[in-house]
């Protein structure tokens, strides 16, 4: 059996990690999201491709909790979740690495690694907790090291890094509490083109300790490198997806337009 029969007999096979069903979304009268759904298995890429406005960030905020869905369901590990924030589905292991990253640049490295989760130690017998600032500097340093980001210093402020480090230190931050899902929007977006290397392989290594990434991206060469699958918004419903094998990159740049006709090499395919 070769190596893809058996990857996809295992897929077929096994549960979904994260599902949507049936997610509609509206804003006042715009409907972003129609009648969306998903199945992400564990330890799979996934890319979501789509044109601007397609619903895909809308998307990605409803899986994170960021949004509620007006209509449909969420199930995760085989049970219906409902979140009301972007902390419940922390909670059992989803994160998100929002397209603007929300780091805060006044503060350092690990200080955004725990934002908001700070190590804390008790004191006066256990009357009071403080937050542990020492902790965090060495825990922060040691999850770095893990995922192979390299810094000058885990006390150097965002402000002063590049859009790749930043990128990195969210990416550190999404998976610094046992997350079994991260999803990201666009996180090569921005970033020059020697840093996106690095940000795919850092997503290659979430795969490698098991962890299923959902990866939004416009670019052919991010999900080509890193997915296992790609699937296409169109308009704000599911239009197409495949396993990447089973897809060629002008294919999936068609899908993005609208079309499922077999289109050969496109200008766009040859620069991308
Ligand atoms: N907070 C919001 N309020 C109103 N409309 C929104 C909001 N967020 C997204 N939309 C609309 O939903 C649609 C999908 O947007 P979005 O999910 O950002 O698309 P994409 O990420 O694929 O570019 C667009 O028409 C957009 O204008
Ligand atoms: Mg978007």
């Amino acid at each position: 059996m070769t190596e893809t029969a058996t990857e996809s007999s295992r897929e077929t096979a096994g549960e979904p990690l994260l599902e949507a069903r049936g997610i509609y979304k509206y804003f006042g009268a715009v409907t972003a999201l129609r009648d969306v759904s998903l199945k992400l298995y564990p330890g799979e890429v996934l890319g979501v491709v789509g044109d601007n406005g397609a619903g895909k960030s809308t998307f990605m905020k409803v899986l994170s909790g960021l949004h509620s869905p007006s209509e449909g369901t969420l199930i995760f590990e085989g049970k219906p979740v409902h979140f009301s924030s972007p902390r419940d589905s922390r909670e059992l292991g989803i994160e998100m690495v929002y397209q603007d990253l929300a780091l805060a640049g006044n503060m350092n490295i690990a200080e955004n690694i725990y934002l908001g989760r700070e190590p804390r130690r008790k004191v006066l017998g256990g009357l009071l907790t403080l937050s542990d600032h020492k902790t965090g500097l060495r825990m922060a340093q040691e999850h770095l090291d893990n995922l192979k980001i390299h810094v000058k210093s885990v006390e150097q402020n965002v402000e002063e890094l590049s859009g790749g480090q930043r990128q990195a230190v969210a990416i550190a931050r999404s998976t610094a509490f046992r997350a079994k899902v991260v999803i990201m929007d666009e996180p090569t977006a921005a970033l020059a083109v020697k840093e996106v290397g690095k940000v795919l392989d850092l997503i290659s290594g979430l795969k490698e300790r098991g962890i299923s990434v959902v990866i939004i991206s416009h670019r052919m060469d991010d999900i080509f490198y890193v997915c296992d699958r790609v699937m296409a918004l169109y308009h704000g419903s599911n239009f197409a997806e495949a396993r990447l094998e089973d897809a060629s990159r002008s294919e999936v740049i068609g899908w993005i337009m609208g079309s499922k006709e077999h289109i050969g090499t496109v200008a766009h395919d040859r620069v991308q």
